[in-house]
């Protein structure tokens, strides 16, 4: 659908009628104010402490720290590039600059589709209210660079202009109604986790013959790893299929929301907002306010943890560190363990295995992934529930080894001596060589794009900006 420039007033508009119009032309939403700087001075506090999220600006490379990580992804767009997450205002920025989004030249080149746009801007909710979700999914990223240009702020989580609590995006709100919890009915506190679970969770492309791939959450049989799995495999969803064992795998993305949901934490309703969001006194001695500056829950102790605990600073942090270590160990067991798996397969294929001597082992394979990227893409997950990280992982670990046990039957059966020749995989650099992955091209294609098509879609959201009230 092409996007038209238009202005159209809303106020007086039904669901229906708005639907209507859509056919003709775009209406700008009357629900959703997407410029984060329009509250600068109406609620400054806010405003200056969300603004400082702009300090957590280190980039960590992952492929860089973890090479094995380019062989789990080899053949999707992870394997480019993957850095760990920062602050909340770098979100369009990274999706920008990620060798993930590609290098599009114009607005209907790939290789990214909408929905990758949906967890990084309040602009999201804003296009969903003024196009409706089969406008918004419709098409490829690019479509949406002059669209989606305010990072994550106000009206994703707040009604506009106000203090209240919202679901901006309507695909979380049928996921949280999935689980039980229709946001409405939700108590205050629950809210206050609700809004982080729209964006910190395990989600999909759900593509239907007619419609665009919609953000789909995998809740409908419950929120743990062993649920999910089953929900998947009864639709024989894969996201990708893998470059070197051609197992049919499945990206987890971060499921936050659901992994704190089992921690001691989550199981006490202690809200991510009570120790990433604190109420801490103003400047100026006048009452409490919401400090806005997500990030590291230590920077601020005595307004997180030690509100409810007596514990030193010293004392959290070194059990933290601690938890973080077991968990990494193991990580990095199951890691090392899938990534053999993985050319083991290969090398089985080549000595002309058939697909159901294959089947069972990639069924393995697919597990035990989804269980490792399940239990480490929820980012802080050994803060937030050390002790079901580990038992995810030792699974991981198991049907990596299940796998592994049948690969060395079969390839002794077809007769291919073990242990057999793995590709250096050692360095970042090594892995995607080993993968044959051209990264000259696809640096120098990202910086064209970033010096082309990005101030374009600057430009033209400018103009566009321009036009509101
Ligand atoms: C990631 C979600 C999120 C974002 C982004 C966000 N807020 Fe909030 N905001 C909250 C939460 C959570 C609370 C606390 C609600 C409660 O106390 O139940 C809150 C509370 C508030 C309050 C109530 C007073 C207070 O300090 O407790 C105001 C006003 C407010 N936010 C303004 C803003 C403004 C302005 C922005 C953008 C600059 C913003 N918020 C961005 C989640 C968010
Ligand atoms: C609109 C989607 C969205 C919402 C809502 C959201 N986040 Fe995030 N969050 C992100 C993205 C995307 C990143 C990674 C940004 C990057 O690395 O560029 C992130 C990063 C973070 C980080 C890492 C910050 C750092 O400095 O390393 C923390 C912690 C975090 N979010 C917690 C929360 C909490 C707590 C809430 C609710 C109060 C919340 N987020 C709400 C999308 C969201
Ligand atoms: C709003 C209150 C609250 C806040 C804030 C809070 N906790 Fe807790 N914490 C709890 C409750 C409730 C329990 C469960 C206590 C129990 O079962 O006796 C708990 C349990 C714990 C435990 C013991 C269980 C375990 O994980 O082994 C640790 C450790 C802990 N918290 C660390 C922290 C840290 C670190 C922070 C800050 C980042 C923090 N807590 C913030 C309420 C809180
Ligand atoms: C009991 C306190 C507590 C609660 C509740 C909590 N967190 Fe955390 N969170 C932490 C701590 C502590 C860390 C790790 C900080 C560190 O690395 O030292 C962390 C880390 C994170 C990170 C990773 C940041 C990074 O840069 O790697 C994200 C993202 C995050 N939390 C989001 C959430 C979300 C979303 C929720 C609610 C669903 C939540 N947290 C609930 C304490 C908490």
């Amino acid at each position: 659908m092409k996007v038209m420039k238009m202005n159209l007033k809303t106020t007086a508009l039904s669901a229906v009628i708005a639907a209507s119009f859509l056919a003709s032309g775009v209406m700008a939403s009357d629900k959703t104010e997407p410029r984060n700087e329009v509250f600068k001075d109406k609620y400054s506090a806010q405003y200056e402490t969300w603004h400082d999220t702009a300090e957590s600006k280190e980039i960590v490379d992952m492929l860089e720290e973890v090479p094995s990580l380019v062989v789990l992804w080899a053949g999707y767009g992870f394997a480019k590039d993957y850095n760990a997450p920062r602050g909340h205002m770098y979100a369009l920025t990274d999706v920008r600059n990620t060798l993930r989004t590609g290098a599009p030249t114009s607005a209907e080149d790939g290789p990214m589709p909408m929905a990758c746009w949906s967890c990084k801007s309040p602009d999201v909710p804003r296009v969903i209210e003024e196009q409706g979700e089969n406008g918004y999914f419709a098409g490829k990223w690019a479509k949406g660079g002059p669209e989606i240009v305010n990072t994550i702020g106000c009206a994703d989580c707040h009604e506009k202009g106000s203090a209240k609590l919202r679901m901006s995006r309507p695909f979380a709100a049928r996921a949280m109604e999935a689980i039980g919890t229709p946001f409405d009915k939700a108590s205050r506190k629950d809210k206050q986790s609700m809004v982080c679970g729209q964006c910190h969770v395990e989600y999909y492309f759900e593509k239907t013959a007619d419609r665009p791939g919609f953000v789909k959450f995998p809740w409908d049989m419950g929120t743990t790893v062993e649920q999910m799995e089953v929900y998947y495999d009864n639709m024989e969803f894969s996201d990708w299929t893998h470059a070197v064992s051609k197992t049919p795998m499945l990206k987890a993305q971060h499921p936050g929301y659901e992994t704190w949901k089992l921690g001691v934490h989550g199981k006490n309703n202690v809200t991510c907002t009570d120790c990433h969001m604190p109420k801490v006194a103003k400047e100026n001695g006048k009452g409490k306010f919401t400090d806005h500056k997500v990030g590291n829950p230590f920077d601020r102790f005595d307004d997180t943890c030690a509100t409810c605990h007596n514990q030193s600073k010293e004392f959290m942090v070194n059990l933290t560190e601690e938890r973080k270590h077991k968990v990494a160990d193991l990580k990095a067991r199951a890691e090392e363990q899938l990534v053999k798996a993985h050319f083991e397969a290969k090398a089985a294929w080549d000595a002309g295995a058939t697909e159901a001597e294959m089947k069972p082992i990639l069924m393995d394979i697919r597990h035990s992934q989804w269980r490792w990227d399940y239990a480490t893409a929820s980012h802080g997950v050994a803060a937030h529930a050390a002790d079901e990280a580990l038992r995810i992982l030792g699974t991981a670990v198991d049907k990596a080894a299940d796998a592994r046990v049948k690969l060395a039957q079969l390839l002794a059966a077809k007769g291919v001596k073990q242990p057999i020749a793995y590709p250096d995989t050692s360095t970042k650099a090594k892995a995607q060589a080993a993968l044959g992955m051209d990264m000259k091209k696809m640096n120098a294609d990202k910086e064209a794009f970033k010096n082309n098509m990005v101030p374009k879609w600057d430009a033209e959201a400018k103009k566009r900006e321009a036009t509101y009230k």
